[in-house]
């Protein structure tokens, strides 16, 4: 019977153009990882789990994989983020010492306070400027993989799907023309939809719903690949956990009728 997983047998070629996430449980679930040079927007509402999933992906990426990363942190303060993900044993700071990381500042500026980081960006609506600077930042470091955490504040900013839609795909499309692998993230507040907005999936190639739904008196975290283009994967939905190691996803075990 079919498990969830998806065939094993990935031919050299894919092989090469795969980037492993690392995460416990995922990278089986759609032929061996990520499509490389691809942008994935990850989905969720709030607690499911989107930064910690998507800051695994970067850390695993230049721990595990030789591969540098670059965060663009608007929700919260960069030290915010340093200090949540140490919990996990994750220690960004040492990874942005040896230049393999950059996180940058998007977040101080939208609500007017100074910044004390290296990176910032001040201009933190102009999906332009934005671009710029990650652009600068990835032939600094030489980065391959890139966050941009999260891309609801300048959907809010922008309010017109439209506008959203073109916005975002310049973004996409800049990420992957420059070589990087790349997730956004996406607030939803209710979860029959992939996006908050309606159009920040189809401008993004893979869609990952994070699900943090009340089941009598507990919440179940679950997981969905919900679209990757260019990609078998698993189209079920798979329970997950996030232990003091981080995320971990169980392959073989769906989520049943309990919703
Ligand atoms: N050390 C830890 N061990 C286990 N679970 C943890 C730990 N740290 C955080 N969590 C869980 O992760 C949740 C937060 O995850 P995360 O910040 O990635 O969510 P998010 O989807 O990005 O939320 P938001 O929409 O607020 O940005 C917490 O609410 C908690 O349930
Ligand atoms: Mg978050």
């Amino acid at each position: 019977m079919y498990d969830g997983a998806v065939s094993e047998e990935i031919s050299m070629e894919d092989a090469v153009n795969r980037v492993r996430t690392g995460i416990p449980g995922f990278d089986e679930l759609c032929g061996g990882g990520l499509i490389r040079d691809r942008t994935y927007l990850i989905s969720g509402t709030s607690g499911a789990g989107k930064t910690n999933f998507s800051i695994q992906f970067i850390y695993n990426g230049i721990t595990k994989y030789g591969e540098n990363g670059i965060i663009v942190a608007t929700e919260e303060r960069p030290e915010q983020i340093r200090e949540n993900v140490m919990k996990f044993g994750w220690d960004l700071e040492a990874l942005e010492e040896e230049n393999k990381l950059v996180i940058i500042d998007a977040c101080s500026t939208k609500i007017g306070i100074p910044s004390q980081e290296k990176y910032v960006d001040v201009r933190p609506f102009d999906i332009r400027s934005m671009m710029d600077q990650i652009i600068a930042t990835q032939e600094e470091i030489n980065a391959r993989r890139a966050l941009i955490d999260s891309t609801t504040s300048v959907s809010f900013y922008l309010q017109d799907p439209a506008k959203i839609r073109i916005e975002l795909l310049k973004l996409s499309t800049t990420l992957e023309v420059i070589g990087l692998t790349s997730m956004m993230t996406c607030e939803l507040v209710e979860e029959d939809n992939p996006s908050r907005f309606g159009v920040e999936n189809f401008v993004t190639d893979g869609t990952i719903v994070l699900y943090y739904k009340r089941h009598e008196n507990v919440r179940m975290r679950s997981m969905e690949i919900y679209k990757m283009r260019g990609s078998d994967h698993s189209k079920k939905i798979h329970p997950y956990d996030i232990t003091p190691e981080g995320f971990v996803i169980h392959p073989h075990e769906e989520v049943y009728s309990m919703f």
